[in-house]
């Protein structure tokens, strides 16, 4: 496939703030005034033919990364960690005995984090047993779990296969130490090596690593050295992120404590390009583009549940300090306080923190936003569904995008072509509802291939 070209000239600097959309209605709206709606759909039967799966949030890192924009904690002590599992066990007990969950087992199982390879093999046997007993995951198809690879030893992976991981995930982010450590990783590329043997030797049926494009330091040479490593290392799926520098990262502090509004990492063209360039990499060496993100091996083995549930509209009960859920078409999140969060779930109370009710049209646009980051969408799905057309309901959009030469339409639905794809999360923003338009002033503009 031919590199797309992009407009230099037109090239954005990468400054703070987030494009990347990862659900909808926008976070800014949820509200802990429609909490009780929250509340309210998890006392009711569920809907017939629903999915339903779960995300446990281990929210514990070695170090925080300096372009985390994550909820983690560095400083909790052992007792400490036991005591958010404890919280976790409790409000996993108290989802046991709902009647949202209507006698369904869950499809999968996500641990995610921060980092639950963090926490040591004697807890996670005891949080995946407490797990096993309140809800049942023997009918999962898929058990995630994100690792760090510093965290991993073989016992550690062992102690992880053993609960029926199916998908391993490692985040590598990038393979030279000068690189891992200018960003505040905690491991370093011996540790990869390492980490990657032990997972394959284990045989997990699926392992996955992330990447980022654009960490500070990254170089053109280096990151072609990234990604040739990666092919190497030939793993079953592979997810590349673009460098965002979100308001509460540590590199956006530093940007603003020293007056600066340009982030020290490569400009969005060149971020595009790389994941462009690693995209047609991964095919040169059989691979197939699956997403906006992610390159798979063989897709008919390397499934990925919990996004492709997830974005059809799937329940997912997301536990934890912060986490978010999508229950019965409701969004909501969980206390975003370590302390609030155990208080609450120990006096045996759900912690939801804040939510939002989607109106009909709201939740159609949510799945048809979310599944547009596969970068093909179904006509007929959204009609069977939702009663919509796509084609007619985006008409302008979706015209001028084609002009641009960032998507086709045919009557199948819509596929974004490589150079939508590498600014999905940009265009997403032009199906908005007016209401949900970024209030910071326009984005920035978007590039014709
Ligand atoms: C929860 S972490 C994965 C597990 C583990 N905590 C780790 O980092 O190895 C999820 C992934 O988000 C990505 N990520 C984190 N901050 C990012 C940022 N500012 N821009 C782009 N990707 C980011 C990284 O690729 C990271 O692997
Ligand atoms: S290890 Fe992962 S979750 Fe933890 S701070 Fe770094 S990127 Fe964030």
């Amino acid at each position: 496939m031919a590199t797309v070209p992009f407009d230099a000239s037109s090239d954005e600097q990468t400054t703070g703030g987030s494009y990347f959309v990862s659900n909808y209605p926008p976070y800014s709206f949820w509200n802990a005034g429609s909490a009780k709606t929250a509340l309210d759909v998890l006392a009711q039967p569920p809907a017939a033919d629903t999915a339903l799966g779960f995300y446990l949030h281990i929210p514990f890192c070695r170090k925080r990364c300096h372009f985390c924009y994550f909820k983690v904690y560095t400083d909790k002590n052992a007792s400490e960690v036991d005591t958010y599992l404890d919280a976790l066990i409790a409000e996993i007990r108290l989802y046991a005995g709902l009647p949202v969950l209507g006698g369904r087992k869950p499809r999968f199982i996500y641990f995610g984090g921060g980092t639950p390879s963090y926490i040591s093999t004697r807890q996670l046997g005891k949080l995946a047993e407490a797990m096993q007993q309140a809800i049942p995951w023997d009918a999962a198809k898929e058990i995630a779990f994100e690792c760090e690879p510093g965290t991993l030893t073989e016992g550690k992976l062992r102690a992880i296969r053993d609960l029926g991981v199916t998908r391993l995930s490692l985040g590598i982010e990038n393979f030279d130490d000068a690189i891992l450590k200018a960003n505040g990783r905690a491991h370093l590329s011996k540790e990869i090596g390492r980490a990657y043997d032990y997972a394959r030797s284990i045989g997990f049926p699926q392992i996955n690593i992330d990447l980022i494009a654009g960490m500070m330091g990254e170089t053109e040479e280096n990151w072609k050295e990234c990604v040739r490593r990666t092919i190497e290392l030939d793993p079953d799926s592979v997810t590349i992120y673009q460098m965002e520098i979100p308001f509460n990262t540590t590199i956006f502090k530093e940007m603003k404590a020293s007056g600066q509004s340009v982030a020290p990492v490569a400009t969005w063209g060149t971020k595009r390009r790389w994941v462009q360039y690693a995209f047609e990499e991964f095919e040169k060496a059989g691979y197939t583009i699956g997403s906006a993100y992610t390159a798979v091996k063989d897709p008919a083995k390397a499934k990925f549940l919990y996004r492709d549930l997830l974005w059809r509209g799937a329940d997912m009960i997301g536990l934890g300090v912060a986490s978010f859920s999508h229950v019965q078409g409701v969004n909501y999140q969980n206390e975003h306080e370590f302390g609030a969060y155990c208080a609450r779930t120990s006096r045996g109370e759900l912690p939801v923190y804040r939510a939002i009710a989607p109106t009909p049209d709201e939740r159609f646009l949510r799945e048809f936003i979310l599944q547009m980051k596969l970068g093909r969408v179904s006509r007929r799905y959204f009609e069977d569904k939702f009663g919509q057309d796509i084609h007619r309901r985006f008409e302008e959009p979706l015209r001028t995008f084609e002009k641009q030469g960032l998507a086709v339409l045919d009557p199948e639905g819509i596929r974004l072509q490589r150079a939508g794809l590498m600014q999905v999360d940009k265009l997403l923003h032009q199906f908005f509802l007016p209401q949900h338009q970024p209030q910071n002033g326009p984005l920035p503009p978007i590039l014709s291939a």
